[in-house]
């Protein structure tokens, strides 16, 4: 990782959860790096815990579903630190809901969904390939969370939309190297599929009675899937983590 210090990166969905782990490794790895969140304050008192680690967090308030948000932050990057080397693609959405028997009212969940974890990443992705286009950077790394949502469908019905949406990342992710790859650019792409983690996202995506629905899942860590990310970020710069799977023992999803 020793490459990477001082170096920019930026991390959407950095005020919880797996954001919050992968943004703490990257600061005390010594990177300068940009948290966005909605919720920007969360950021901000994270930033604040971090100020006596090797690198340094810059809180930034954007909603990656929104276009000017989007090209807020990423002008906010370009104005102060004039430079990205590493964007994590991490925000995430994980609606509880059905296809087959829906509320009308549900269908902005459905957007939501894929505005977060589809439109958004596109959206990033390309803010963050045209800033490291103007200034040069051709060994940058973008990373992908996803999800073994990406990979495989789950057998209780509840999360098909976001299976959905996650398969449709895998295949953003995929589609995105073979641009790279056409345009001989040696900025890596790496997809990281985590299985379950507790975190607030299934608070967010309201799954009824939780505690009973997670009772018998086997959980990884949010730090169990940073260590995926710091693997692919850190491997030489001729080598392409495409993929990585992180289970948890004992997982049949
Ligand atoms: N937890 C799991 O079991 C699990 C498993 C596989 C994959 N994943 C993936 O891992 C990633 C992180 O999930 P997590 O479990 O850490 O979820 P989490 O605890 O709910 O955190 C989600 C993060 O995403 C941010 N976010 C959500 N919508 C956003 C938006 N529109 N604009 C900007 N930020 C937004 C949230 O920030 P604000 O609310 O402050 O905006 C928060 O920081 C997601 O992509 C998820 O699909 C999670």
């Amino acid at each position: 990782m020793d490459r990477w210090v001082g170096k920019v990166a930026v991390v959407t969905g950095a005020s919880a959860g797996i954001g919050v782990s992968i943004v703490k490794e990257l600061v005390d790895r010594g990177m300068v790096v940009v948290g966005l969140a909605r919720r920007v304050e969360t950021v901000e008192e994270l930033a604040k815990t971090l100020s006596d680690r090797k690198g340094k967090l810059y809180a930034v308030k954007a909603d990656v579903c929104k276009e000017e948000d989007v090209a807020e932050a990423f002008d906010w990057v370009r104005k102060n630190l004039g430079i990205i080397h590493v964007l994590v693609n991490n925000a995430g959405y994980a609606p509880y809901t059905f296809i087959a028997n829906l509320q009308r009212e549900q269908y902005s969940k459905i957007k939501l969904c894929f505005d977060t974890n589809v439109v958004g990443v596109i959206m990033c992705t390309n803010e963050a390939l045209k800033l490291m286009r103007e200034k040069g950077i051709d060994d940058g790394h973008i990373v992908n969370i996803n999800s073994v949502s990406g990979h495989y469908i789950k057998q209780k019905p509840g999360f098909y939309v976001y299976n959905a949406s996650k398969h449709s990342l895998r295949v953003i992710t995929e589609g995105l190297r073979r641009e790279l790859l056409e345009a001989k650019s040696m900025i890596r792409v790496s997809s990281i599929s985590p299985g379950y983690v507790p975190t607030e996202i299934r608070v967010a995506g309201e799954v009824p009675n939780l505690d009973k629905y997670v009772a018998d899942m086997p959980a990884i860590t949010a730090d169990d899937v940073t260590a995926s990310v710091i693997h692919a970020l850190a491997a030489p710069p001729e080598v392409q983590i495409a993929e990585i799977i992180v289970r948890p023992v004992g997982s049949v999803f």
